[in-house]
């Protein structure tokens, strides 16, 4: 090991040094505790191999690799500690996409028409508890059975279940949708194979996506859960935090619909969402204006 870490150049980048030391260390450090065989190195070699051959613009399986292996988590909580006070942050998901489109608050995002009637309303807030006019609310989720938009081009309509909002001058938001319900990641690729080998399945309890920014404010990118769906002790990707679990809440009272749109019955999720303000630079440092 050391004679690959001394082969290192001294006039490169210290954190590319840094990290390349590291990753050797760790490697070399894995490969001595299993000792495999030469026909099993061979096999992870494959593995690696399937996996970027599975990578296309719309699927990214080495994302999924971090993802079951808890890497993407680890990363997140490492990037995201914050106030104990604000929302915390959860995966992203490779179902994003940077152009939401623009909805009115109280708009539907499901486009199809197809799940049971869910309302997810809340509001944004700053730590302080002052709310947060003017926040964008950019919202995506599965449809009832388990898909989203962008596995099932030309099924659904596109778009369909996503929209970016704004909230009012309360900070409120309201958004029609459908109930989500708990889904299988993306398994039918070599991740999909991993699980199965070392007996795990690959499902996510009922969830929303959210992500929330606002002015001088630590935008966040986090879910809402739903409590009492399947999975939520086991999520295949650990992205489920206690703090971000909400109860489902059948409503039946007419004029509970109305205020919100929709007619009775139908599923209310409350989400309040609380920011962390940016920190105020000192005088001298960088970014610092007077
Ligand atoms: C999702 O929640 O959309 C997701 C997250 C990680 C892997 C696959 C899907
Ligand atoms: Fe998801």
């Amino acid at each position: 090991m050391d004679v690959v870490i001394d082969s290192l150049g001294n006039a490169v980048d210290a954190r590319v040094k840094q990290v390349v030391t590291s990753l050797v260390s760790h490697l070399h450090g894995f490969i001595k505790e299993i000792e495999p065989t030469q026909e099993e190195w061979q096999k992870g070699i494959d593995f690696l191999t399937a996996v970027g051959h599975m990578c296309t613009d719309t699927r990214q399986e080495f994302v999924l690799f971090s993802d079951v292996l808890g890497v993407s988590m680890l990363v997140d909580s490492i990037n995201n500690r914050k106030d104990e006070t604000a929302t915390s942050s959860t995966i992203l998901g490779p179902f994003h996409t940077a152009d939401s489109p623009p909805r009115e608050l109280g708009d539907t995002i499901s486009l199809d028409d197809n799940g049971d009637a869910c309302v997810l309303a809340g509001q944004v807030l700053s730590t302080d508890g002052a709310p947060l006019a003017g926040a964008l609310v950019d919202i995506w989720q599965a449809n009832g059975e388990g898909f989203y938009d962008v596995q099932q081009p030309g099924v659904q309509p596109e778009n369909n279940l996503r929209g970016l909002f704004t909230t009012d001058h309360e900070g409120r938001y309201w958004v029609r949708t459908v109930v989500p319900r708990y889904y299988p990641i993306p398994d039918d690729g070599p991740v999909g194979s991993l699980l199965t080998a070392t007996g795990r399945h690959p499902n996510r309890p009922a969830h929303i996506h959210v992500i929330a920014g606002a002015a001088e404010h630590r935008p966040v990118t986090t879910h809402v859960f739903l409590e009492g769906s399947p999975y939520l002790d086991s999520d295949t990707v650990f992205g489920v935090k206690q703090s971000l679990i909400r109860a489902a809440v059948p409503v039946d009272d007419p004029e509970v619909a109305a205020q919100y749109g929709v007619t009775a019955p139908f599923t209310l999720i409350e989400f309040d969402i609380v920011l962390e303000p940016h920190e105020v630079p000192e005088p001298h440092e960088p970014g610092a204006t007077r």
